[in-house]
């Protein structure tokens, strides 16, 4: 108990944004490790709203690449997760929004936690109709985010926060 507390603590701490990975493939069995932990976020009314697709194939990755900035990171990632949450399912969009942001995040410490590195994209979200045409997404399928992920090329990221009595506004 004592040691996954400190797991816990630590993976959150360490976790950075990785956005140059080596040219190496993802095996089936952490890919299947971080989708799972996708699986066992939080949502309200327990109604999992979030959708994947994963996408290895090079040509589509490509293709998705265009739609963003950030393309570079997406090209380099050998596997790239688009997170979508299924409007039809969707009670509260406020809630459903916060359960897929808890749902990227459990998957992206998964990906920390097994030694790879990855990336929320968001800025792709401009384009998100034509990311869902991609990827033929159901009507009902709306595009939440991107999580590119691979091997580290170095772990010498470095990031900063806020501290906490700045974030703390009131204290009774
Ligand atoms: C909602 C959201 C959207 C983000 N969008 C992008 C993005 O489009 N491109 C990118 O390179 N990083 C993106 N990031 C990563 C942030 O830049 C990063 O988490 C932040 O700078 C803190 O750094 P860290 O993740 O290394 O702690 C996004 C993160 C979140 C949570």
């Amino acid at each position: 108990m004592g040691e996954a507390r400190v797991a816990v603590l630590d993976a959150i701490r360490a976790r950075r944004s990785v956005r140059k990975y080596r040219d190496e493939s993802l095996n089936d069995e952490d890919l299947r490790a971080i989708l799972e932990a996708g699986r066992w976020a939080p949502s309200g009314l327990n109604n999992q709203p979030w959708r994947f697709a994963v996408v290895r194939d090079t040509k589509v990755k490509d293709e998705i690449a265009e739609q963003t900035r950030y393309g570079e990171i997406i090209r380099g990632a050998p596997v790239i997760i688009a997170v979508f949450m299924d409007n039809e399912v969707s009670y509260d969009r406020v809630k459903d929004c916060q359960s897929i942001g808890a749902c990227l995040q459990n998957m992206w410490l998964a990906v920390h936690a097994l030694g790879l590195g990855g990336v929320w994209i968001g800025e792709i979200l401009k384009n998100k109709d034509k990311v869902a045409d991609i990827l033929t997404a159901p009507e009902t399928y709306e595009l939440m985010a991107i999580l590119a992920v691979g091997y580290p090329q170095h772990r010498k990221q470095k990031s900063h926060r806020k501290s906490v009595s700045e974030l703390i506004f009131k204290e009774l």
